[in-house]
């Protein structure tokens, strides 16, 4: 087999990327370890900033998310007994984010890539990414029950970041970066209407909660929790009591509770991977880079990467010219530290750290307090919640 561009992983990254690609006639396929079904039923993430909301409708993907899409406003922080609100409209230009979930943005891809005839491999085993160190890059892989060979002129790592594009790269090649923090979130995903129309971030010293949502009926709710927690120790009851304390506590506002359809534990890291290619393989999303999600950034760093790797492919391929290639980790990495920045921000400001004293939740309330009624602070907060512009040329 033969392609202009292979891509390991049908995440965002992958996906979306795939699609840039197919838009200015680059071949492009991709090899994908899960099951169809398994990657368009993982959930995920929730929040689309404003300018990958323009990118999916621009690039003709963003029809479903129009009509079923959430457009907020607004945020609320809330801590010491208080709800305040960020205006995003008066602080962010009137930009706005979109709850859509991952997964929905994932199977519109799914779709638009099958439908224009492309090609994914699902459930391809033992993939291997060969060769590009040199000129003649290869995916190894196994599908069907026999071994593959996908030669193409670069690949693109959009496999997460427990893939194996990163780990193929030479050690030593890269640099890492790295902050573990001192918990988790365990999450649900309940039928039940959620009881606020915008997102609820909350401060309380019994440790973060946030209120989110997935449509009309359905809430995505998330609890701090230690990062070894076992979720036999959670059962629904305390998850909505403990829900009930932290995003309610003392107000008389009361969570809308329903059953419970999904339950899970997410770590929290930030991680950053330098440089995001050798040779012909270049990194784009988890797999180069990880946020911990308080400041809803995953999927839209995801896709902001490959924007910029699609533009620096279509460069290649219409001129010959490989300076955009050559800069696209340079380009990306700016705009990554600052969002991963924003993202150990709202973490720092909103959670409970184990080695808080009492003067670390003083100050964190004088923070909230400050974001909250300065407007140079509310509009720091609400500049990179809507997203910062893409700033490649
Ligand atoms: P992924 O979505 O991880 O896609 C990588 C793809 O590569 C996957 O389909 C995987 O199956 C495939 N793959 C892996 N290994 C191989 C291999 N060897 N061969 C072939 N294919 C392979 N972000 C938020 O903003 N908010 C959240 O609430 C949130 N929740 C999250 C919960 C969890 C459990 C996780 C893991 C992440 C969460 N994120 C969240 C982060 C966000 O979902 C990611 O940033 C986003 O998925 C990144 O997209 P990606 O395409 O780079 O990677
Ligand atoms: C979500 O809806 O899953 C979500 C929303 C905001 C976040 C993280 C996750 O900061």
């Amino acid at each position: 087999m033969r392609t202009q561009v292979g891509i390991v992983g049908a995440g965002p990254a992958g996906l979306f990327l795939a699609h840039l690609l197919h838009l200015t006639g680059i071949e492009a396929v991709i090899v994908e370890a899960k099951s169809r079904r398994y990657v368009e039923e993982r959930i995920r993430a929730g929040v689309l900033e404003q300018g990958v909301r323009d990118l999916l409708v621009e690039t003709g993907i963003g029809e479903r998310m129009k009509l079923e899409g959430l457009l907020h406003h607004g945020i609320n922080l809330r801590f010491g007994g208080e709800k305040r609100r960020i205006d995003f409209s008066d602080l962010a230009d009137g930009q706005a984010v979109t709850v859509y979930s991952q997964h929905e943005v994932v199977k519109d891809l799914v779709a638009a890539r099958i439908g224009a005839g492309g090609t994914i491999i699902f459930e391809a085993e033992d993939v291997r990414a060969d060769g590009f160190e040199g000129q003649h890059p290869v995916i190894r892989f196994t599908a069907g029950g026999e071994r593959h060979e996908l030669f193409c002129d670069y690949i693109a790592g959009c496999d997460g970041s427990h893939g194996i594009c990163r780990s193929s790269i030479p050690e030593g090649a890269l640099t890492s970066f790295e902050r573990v923090y001192p918990f988790a979130w365990l999450g649900i995903l309940a039928r039940a209407a959620p009881a606020s129309e915008e997102l609820i971030y909350a401060q309380h010293e019994r440790g973060f909660a946030l209120l989110s949502m997935r449509s009309p009926t359905i809430s995505r709710l998330y609890v701090q929790v230690d990062p070894h927690e076992d979720l036999a120790n959670w059962p629904d009851d305390r998850i909505w009591e403990e829900l009930q304390i932290r995003l309610g506590g003392g107000t008389g506002w009361q969570l809308t509770e329903g059953p419970v359809l999904q339950k899970g534990i997410t770590a929290m890291r930030s991680f950053v991977t330098e440089p995001m290619q050798y040779g012909r393989l270049f990194l784009a999303g988890d797999a180069a880079h990880i946020v911990p999600p308080t400041g809803a950034k995953g999927m839209n760093l995801a896709i902001a990467d490959v924007r910029v790797l699609a533009r620096a492919l279509q460069s290649f391929y219409e001129t010959g010219r490989t300076d955009r290639l050559e800069a696209y980790s340079a380009t990306c990495l700016r705009r990554i530290w600052k969002v991963q920045r924003f993202s150990w921000w709202m973490t720092s400001m909103l959670h409970h750290f184990p080695e808080h004293t009492p003067f670390d939740h003083r100050r964190q309330l004088a923070e909230l307090d400050y974001v909250t009624s300065s407007r140079v602070g509310g509009a720091t907060l609400a500049e990179n919640y809507v997203g910062l512009p893409f700033d490649d040329p």
